[in-house]
């Protein structure tokens, strides 16, 4: 991507994204419509829909020939990743949203030809930004986040982790290896968004994050930010991440990634 655009696109998601944290604070209190997607408990509200909105009206006001890629449908049917895409996520961990009225995150990253170059995610209610240019550096709001160096051994990591995947009865990994993983690290966490989960592991905070479920949308911005710091994510069999389906993911610091993929995760298909 041209060093001029990459500057402008940058400048403008981050003001967008500022502008979209600030609506949606200025209506946290309001009354919510929520409706169900794929189960019961996947909710969605007219604040996820309103925000997506928000974002395909600008990108295509600025950039007509920008693509968007978006949970709620807003934006374009991608088939792959050709020119310059926008993966959005208005709001990630919509169930905090709802009950909490906290802990959710809007997502942004920004591809060219396939590869991230622009990543935002705006911790709305904290008011932190974590914004990464592609080899220039990862930030939570004006602060550089070192690289994540350190050696840390697994018993020593704290990994984010959903329980759903120690139930034996859960589809995508055997149960019996998330448990020993369990038992070996120092302890687990689990924050209800996967773009803050990211945002901790490229801070340094949590020392990885793995998941059997996402969507592009739910780490689009936090891989670029990942990888800035030194941090490797793919997926949880180490291959490669599928930018238009459903994946596995295993984001970490660099010594614990390949330990924890080949001794601990077995998947199930
Ligand atoms: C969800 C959150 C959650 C993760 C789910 C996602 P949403 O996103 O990131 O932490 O476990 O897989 O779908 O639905 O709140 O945007
Ligand atoms: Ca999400
Ligand atoms: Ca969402």
């Amino acid at each position: 991507m041209d060093q001029h655009i990459k500057n402008e696109v940058f400048d403008y998601a981050k003001a967008w994204i500022l502008e979209a944290g600030e609506r949606i604070r200025s209506k946290i209190d309001s009354p919510r419509s929520i409706e169900t997607k794929s189960n019961a408990n996947d909710l969605v509200t007219e604040m996820d829909q309103e925000t997506e909105q928000f974002f395909a009206k600008k990108i295509k006001d600025t950039y007509p020939q920008h693509y968007l890629f978006g949970e709620e449908g807003f934006g374009d049917e991608i088939e792959d990743l050709g020119g310059t895409v926008w993966i959005i996520d208005p709001i990630d961990g919509t169930m905090n949203f709802v009950h909490q009225k906290r802990n959710f995150a809007i997502s942004i990253g920004v591809y060219f030809e396939g590869v991230g170059e622009v990543g935002l995610i705006y911790n709305v209610m904290e008011d932190v930004l974590y914004a990464v240019k592609r080899g220039e550096g990862a930030y939570k709001n004006d602060q550089r986040l070192p690289d994540l160096s350190e050696k840390r051994p697994l018993k020593e990591s704290i990994l984010a982790l959903n329980t759903s995947w120690l139930i034996p009865e859960n589809p995508h990994v055997e149960h019996n290896g998330m448990e020993e993983l369990v038992k070996t690290l120092r302890s687990t966490r689990s924050y209800g968004s996967a773009a803050l989960e990211f945002a901790f592991v490229a801070e340094g905070i949590l020392d990885g994050y793995l998941t059997m479920t996402l969507m592009p949308w739910d780490y689009a911005a936090g891989s670029i930010l990942v990888r800035e710091v030194g941090g490797i994510v793919t997926r949880a069999d180490q291959k490669e991440l599928d930018l238009l389906n459903s994946t596995t993911v295993l984001a970490s610091r660099a010594n614990i990634h390949k330990e924890i993929s080949e001794n601990y995760v077995q998947l199930k298909k």
